[in-house]
């Protein structure tokens, strides 16, 4: 959570930065700020609010029109320590305004650190933890930067992505990084710092990928790594994989429905190379595992956290009914803090969309202390999660930039229908089934884009529904997960109450919610389950309650005892999920759009939660 960035260079310093925080808004959204040199001092600009106030107030400023600064900081913050407001924005200020600082992370000590400072004489204009990294560098300071920020790292317990900048250290910027992602920006007679290298795909060529424990200094032109006892770190810089579009809405009046729209081609870069149709099989070169290993696999964990959980869940549910191997998935915030019991015969899989939450990489780091071999399913290239796994699969489904995951879902799933696909074909699964199933399988793009196509008739069914405060989603078997999914799809962006439960738990309590004023949202797939998921329906039905159903088309039982129905393709059961999900994704859209809510940065939310 929260977004830095740096700019070292020629062009104009804060427009640089603000396109950087643009592209790192989502990771935090209450309040942003910047800092760059001017005449022997530092000019800073804060704001409340969206980046767009922060843009308005640096148009209004003196940087509009006397703008000769050749380095400068940005941030956007998405809070922990203190209440959203300008004095608690970053950057932050040392006593003599000519050291400024961002971070992102949490200084665990800073109380101590603050009580010390403070009778040292030290005056703090905020409430957060990250400013007495602006005094302690303060009283650091001998004229060198690096030096300074070799001296105070020690001195902090928790995490930081820090960069830090002196009016008297001119054209010059230290980064640090402890457990929160930091990122160097390679240009031409250029360089930048920034949590994620989509901040700098419009300016930088190459990207190194930072360490913890390392401390970087920039100028223009050139820079030097070292670690924590000031020994030098070569390091190699890679290519940057996203493209300029991959941040634009294009025609799109949102990157939600973007993203949603996006689904058949992502599914696709997911699938490119990975089908083994002459096997009837699945290729996945980065697990890095033979055959003989994978055969020896007799229980696969997978740990997630939100939507990337779901995903889990349904992968685990592909490993069982698929290749009959043991699968379940954990909550990465509870699997954490248990005696994880690593089994050697065991394979772990981590997954998550950004790569750097902090609750999944706890956990990863857990099984990896205790032995486990860790696997990573991500879609940020370079991300802690990615490189601190034993090995994974990229998803490929290009930068997720709407809050709620949408896209990064289906891809998840994608990798885990692969990878089950493998772990079948190792086992029981014959050729004719394997066959069957990849065709099945790569059909799903193009049964994604019919279901796309039902986007006006949610929208309606959305205007019917939204004002209803509550709701329940319904789901059974491999569509429980995708139920809870579209719950939460629904709450996040609309603020609408929802729940997503197993339908044969209706019964077992959540039935006494049922009446006129509660939708029941229900996934009924043409599978084995069809016939108790309408008996839940009927008994819907008989207590007056509203019933959506989310059916294969053709369905004329679910049509005549529901309220409202969506109508998706037929495909095999097992890849109900990937059609299913899109009704729900479309139906939370359109929820929030008619609410009148920010539907790409819901309240209180950020994309990538890097604290626990
Ligand atoms: C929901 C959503 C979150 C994330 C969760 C994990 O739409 O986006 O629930 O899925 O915070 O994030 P990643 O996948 O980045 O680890």
């Amino acid at each position: 959570m929260c977004g830095i960035v740096g700019y070292c260079g020629v062009k104009n310093t804060s427009e640089i930065l603000l396109g950087g925080l643009r592209r790192l808004e989502y990771r935090g959204y209450d309040s942003s700020g910047i800092a760059v040199s001017g005449e022997n001092s530092i000019i800073v600009v804060r704001r409340v609010g969206k980046l767009n106030n922060l843009t308005e107030a640096v148009a209004e400023s003196s940087l509009a029109t006397d703008n000769k600064a050749s380095f400068g900081i940005g941030h956007t913050r998405w809070a922990t320590h203190g209440e959203v407001s300008e004095e608690n924005s970053h950057p932050h200020t040392d006593c003599t305004g000519k050291i400024a600082v961002v971070h992102n992370g949490i200084i665990e000590n800073f109380s101590g650190l603050k009580d010390r400072l403070i009778a040292n004489g030290h005056k703090f204009k905020s409430q957060t933890d990250s400013e007495v990294i602006a005094h302690l560098l303060e009283e650091a300071w001998n004229g060198d930067l690096n030096a300074a920020i070799h001296a105070v790292l020690p001195m902090l317990r928790g995490t930081y992505g820090i960069i830090a900048m002196h009016a008297d250290a001119p054209g010059v910027l230290v980064g640090a990084r402890c457990g929160s992602p930091l990122v160097l920006g390679i240009g031409d007679n250029e360089m930048f710092l920034a949590s994620d290298p989509g901040a700098l795909t419009r300016h930088a060529k190459k990207v190194v990928y930072l360490d913890d424990g390392e401390i970087v200094s920039i100028t223009a032109d050139g820079f030097n790594i070292t670690d924590g006892k000031n020994r030098d770190i070569k390091k190699t810089a890679d290519n940057i994989e996203f493209r300029n579009d991959d941040f634009e809405k294009g025609d799109f009046p949102h990157f939600m429905l973007k993203e949603i729209f996006e689904q058949p081609e992502s599914i696709k870069r997911g699938t490119t190379g990975r089908l083994d149709l002459a096997a009837s099989t699945g290729k996945l070169g980065g697990l890095n595992m033979t055959e003989d290993e994978l055969r020896a696999i007799r229980r696969v964990v997978i740990v997630g956290a939100g939507t990337s959980y779901f995903a889990g869940c349904i992968g685990a549910n592909f490993l069982e009914s698929m290749a009959g191997v043991p699968a379940r998935a954990e909550l990465a915030s509870e699997i954490c803090y248990k005696n994880i019991i690593v089994e050697p015969d065991s394979m772990y899989f981590v997954v998550s969309q950004s790569g750097e939450t902090a609750d999944t990489l706890i956990a990863l780091r857990e099984l990896k202390r205790k032995g486990a071999r860790v696997l990573g399913i991500c879609n940020a290239v370079g991300s802690t999660i990615a490189r601190e796994t034993d090995g994974g699969v990229y998803i490929h489904s290009g930068p997720e930039i709407a809050v709620a995951s949408t896209k990064a879902f289906t891809s998840q799933i994608t990798a885990f229908a692969i990878f089950a696909a493998i772990m079948a074909r190792l086992r029981e699964m014959t050729s004719v089934q394997g066959d069957a199933f990849i065709k099945a399988f790569s059909a799903i793009p193009a049964l994604i884009k019919e279901t796309l196509e039902l986007d006006s008739t949610i929208a309606k069914l959305a205007e019917k529904y939204c004002n209803y405060p509550n709701f329940i989603f319904l789901g059974r078997g491999i569509c429980l997960p995708v139920a809870r999914e579209g719950a939460l799809k629904l709450k996040e962006i609309s603020y609408i109450h929802a729940e997503g439960i197993g339908a044969g738990e209706l019964k077992h309590g959540t039935i006494s919610l049922i009446s006129e004023a509660m939708p029941s949202m229900f996934l009924v797939p043409n599978d084995g389950l069809r016939e108790k998921n309408i008996s839940s329906m009927k008994e819907v039905k008989a207590r007056k309650g509203r019933v959506i159903a989310i059916c294969t088309a053709g369905d004329t039982e679910a049509r005549d005892i529901a309220d409202d129905v969506i109508e998706v393709p037929e495909t095999l059961p097992i890849l109900a999920p990937f059609l299913m999900i899109i009704p729900l994704q479309l139906f939370a859209y359109h929820s929030a759009l008619k609410l009148g809510r920010d539907v790409d940065q819901p309240r209180n939310l950020a994309k990538s939660v890097t604290v626990e």
